[in-house]
């Protein structure tokens, strides 16, 4: 089955930002991710709301939120004035995650959870029934092109298995370092979607890179 695809627009030129998105609109890509950062929870600072209102009046596709802060439950009413599809929330920013969730979902939105490379998928046992999709990262947030962790084709099988178990369509989103080497073994392993940031936006014709990540 062929997965979706989500490019990153923390790797696009934001110099040349209208024709990046309009490259985008024109692509096969199913969704925008957009990686929101506070230097808190991560390393590094991106772009917040004002920039994400702007790409939203251009941007044809459905956004993809990821929530790289603290706090993320702060920020549901605004993410979801953004027009954002989905917001993903990190499980390690959250202390009462589940009610997070719900707070997205009474939002409108999908609500996914994400994980960083050292949490381990059994943690979402008792969470995954009310989430519509989990986000992986195969690298340590806060950068684009790191290099994957190779341990994250193991998890997602262990987390495709959960899924299965537990009669869910939850889907799953991989994140980091993903290319068509990474990206193949993900699919095969259960992945439903995934990020590209690097390999799609330095690449000669990111169009025909989209294009070919979808046919993994
Ligand atoms: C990393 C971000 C990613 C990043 C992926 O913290 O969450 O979405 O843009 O970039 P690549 O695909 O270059 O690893
Ligand atoms: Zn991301």
């Amino acid at each position: 089955m062929p997965c979706k695809v989500a490019p990153s627009l923390l790797s696009a030129d934001f110099l040349r930002l209208e024709e990046d998105l309009k490259m985008l609109n024109q692509s096969d890509a199913d969704m925008l991710h957009l990686d929101v950062m506070d230097g808190v929870f991560v390393p590094n600072i991106s772009f917040g709301f004002p920039v994400i209102e702007q790409v939203t009046k251009i941007c044809t596709k459905p956004l993809d939120a990821h929530l790289m802060i603290v706090e993320p439950q702060k920020f549901i009413s605004e993410v979801k004035e953004c027009g954002a599809y989905l917001m993903n929330v990190h499980y390690e920013a959250c202390t009462h995650l589940h009610r997070t969730v719900g707070e997205i979902k009474e939002a409108g939105m999908k609500a996914g959870v994400t994980l960083n490379p050292h949490t381990p998928v059994e943690m979402l046992e008792d969470i995954i029934q009310d989430v519509d999709m989990i986000l992986l990262m195969s690298v340590n947030p806060g950068f684009g092109g790191q290099k994957f962790i190779n341990q994250t084709i193991e998890k997602v099988s262990r987390l495709k298995n959960m899924i299965l178990r537990k009669n869910l369509n939850t889907w799953i989103e991989v994140d980091g370092g993903v290319n068509m080497e990474t990206g193949k073994a993900l699919v095969d392993a259960g992945a439903d979607i995934l990020v590209a940031g690097n390999f799609v936006f330095n690449s000669a014709n990111p169009l025909e890179t989209i294009k070919k990540l979808k046919e993994i």
